[in-house]
Order: C-alpha cells, then sequence, then structure tokens
C-alpha cells in the first residue's frame, strides 16, 4: 500500500515537513493563489489517484481558510483519492456551543457540519470542549481530539527548576491538574470572570506563590490574550513574574506584547499555529495517530 500524502494548506508547511521527518509518511503539494479578484485558484500537481491524503490546516482565523480547504477536499476526492483526513491542530470555532441569547448562530455545529461533509476524518489537539463533551457530538465522522498535555510536561521538566503551575480560571483545573502531576509540580486555580470579549477580571484571592518556585501561568489558548494577561498582572503584582505557557497561541490583537508587558518572563506555545513562542512540537503526538487513522 502506498504511503499516506501530507499536503499543507498555506502556513502549514514547516508542521506538515515535521510529520514527514517523523512519520512514514509522503510530503505533497497544493498550488494555491488568488485570483484579481479575490476568488481561489487551487491545483494538486500530483495526482493523489488511489492515495490517502491527509489536508493540513491549522483552524484559527478561519474565515479565509474554510472556502479553500473544502475544496481542496472536494477536488482531492474528485481526482481519486481514497481516504481525505483533515489534520487541523488547532479547530476554530468551537466556542459558541449553545444559543446564549435568542437569534444567536450555533456556530460550532453549522463548521462541524461543512468539515464533516467533506472529510472522511479529522484529528485535532485541545479543542475547546465546554458544553460539548466530544467531538462526535456535532462532527458526523471519527474525530479525535489529542491532547499536548504530556508535552508541555515535558517541557517545563526540562526547562524550568521548581515550577508551580496556576490555571487562570476553573476551567483550566482539568488539563493544570494533569501537568502538574505528570511534572511533579503543585498548583493552585485562580477565579475568573469574563464581561465581555476583551474584559476578564481575575481575582487574586486564590493565588498562591511557594517561595522559590517559578510560577507558570497554564491555559489551553490564548485567544484574545485577556485572560492570560489579566492572570500574569496578578501574579507579577505581587512580586513574582510568571511563565506564560499555553497549547494554542493565537494571539488576536498582539496579545503576545500586551502579555509581555503585564509581567511574563516568557511565552511559550506548541506548534499548532506558527508563532515565534512555538517551543513545543507536536508532531511525536500526531504521527501515530496518522498511522492509525488509515
Ligand atoms: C477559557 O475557557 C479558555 O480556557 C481560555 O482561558 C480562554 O479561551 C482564553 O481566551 P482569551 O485569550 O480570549 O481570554
Amino acid at each position: 500500500m502506498t504511503i499516506p500524502l501530507v499536503i499543507p494548506l498555506p502556513g502549514n508547511e514547516v508542521l506538515a515537513g515535521h510529520l514527514c521527518a517523523f512519520g512514514n509518511v509522503e510530503l505533497g503539494k497544493l498550488e494555491m493563489r488568488a485570483f484579481p479578484d479575490q476568488e481561489t485558484y487551487l491545483r494538486f500537481p500530483e495526482s493523489p489517484s488511489d492515495r490517502n491524503v491527509v489536508l493540513v490546516d491549522t483552524l484559527a482565523d478561519p474565515n479565509g481558510k474554510i472556502l479553500p480547504l473544502l475544496f481542496a477536499a472536494r477536488t482531492a476526492r474528485e481526482l481519486g483519492a481514497r481516504r481525505v483526513g483533515l489534520l487541523a491542530p488547532y479547530l476554530g470555532y468551537m466556542r459558541q456551543d449553545m444559543r446564549f441569547h435568542p437569534g444567536e448562530a450555533v456556530t460550532s455545529r453549522h463548521f462541524a457540519s461543512l468539515i464533516s461533509a467533506d472529510f472522511d476524518w479529522l484529528i485535532t489537539i485541545d479543542p475547546h470542549l465546554h458544553r460539548y463533551r466530544a467531538l462526535e457530538e456535532i462532527y458526523t465522522i471519527p474525530a479525535r481530539a489529542l491532547h499536548a498535555a504530556p508535552l508541555l510536561a515535558a517541557w517545563i521538566g526540562r526547562n524550568v527548576v521548581r515550577p508551580f503551575l496556576i490555571g487562570p480560571d476553573a476551567e483550566s483545573e482539568q488539563w493544570v491538574s494533569g501537568i502538574a502531576k505528570a511534572c511533579g509540580a503543585d498548583y493552585c486555580v485562580l477565579r475568573k470572570e469574563r464581561l465581555g470579549d476583551r474584559d476578564v477580571r481575575i481575582a487574586a484571592e486564590g493565588l498562591r506563590l511557594p517561595d522559590e518556585t517559578q510560577p507558570i501561568m497554564v491555559d489551553d489558548v490564548i485567544s484574545s490574550g485577556r485572560t492570560m494577561e489579566e492572570a500574569v498582572r496578578v501574579a507579577a503584582g505581587r512580586g513574582r513574574k510568571p511563565l506564560a505557557l499555553a497549547v494554542h497561541g493565537i494571539f488576536a490583537e498582539n496579545a503576545d506584547a500586551r502579555i509581555m508587558a503585564a509581567g511574563a518572563i516568557r511565552l511559550v506555545t506548541a506548534n499548532t499555529i506558527p508563532h515565534s513562542s512555538n517551543e513545543i512540537d507536536i508532531a511525536p503526538l500526531l504521527v501515530p495517530e496518522l498511522a492509525a487513522m488509515f
């Protein structure tokens, strides 16, 4: 059987290259450009006929990505691909998981139905599962959610002496506790109130800062960055500058600069979304899962 063809959408070339370096997969190509009116031109320069195809596209900032991605999946299938999978290290459109106010769109469901219609399977990392317990509640294809916690714990073990982990909100306890256990550290969790997209309050009361430890703020995603920024500010206000660590770094509206200005000593993320803070490679986590999907 021929080995799977891993094809990066624009911006995903580095991760696709790592996958090919680690695993028994072949790097493929997709030609893509915009016509003058911004419609998309796509071409598979090598035939995907009779191949298992993995399209790699991290879905932060997803609106401009979704149409080219669906066109690519449909075209691969038309050209004879056996199975077409989506590797989306970051999966967008997970936050609107219910109709909070009358008339709102539950975009998580619509996004899931678009992807499910054109792909045979999905692999992602630490999706924002809050009210949904599993991706299969909205995705009708096999959908695997992998966890980067062991990679974060290993990074801490290699790079930080006497770490003390802090979760910025109650939701973060699920991964902060696991990472703390895996790297033999203690942790605490803060209390957060979100008043709007860009307005977050974090109470300082729950904050413990044991002597001679290095505080590390840990979250699954830094999106607007307000959560991490406020959490860092609370710790720095006590005279203890924390390291800011997250799986996914979206860093909307210069969030990275704001977090550093709030008092972080360093910003570290996994390479689910390309950024200068990427220090944790997810390729070793993905390779066995890709093999399992075929
Ligand atoms: C909360 O539910 C999540 O774990 C993150 O804390 C949150 O999504 C971060 O969002 P932002 O960066 O926009 O504050």
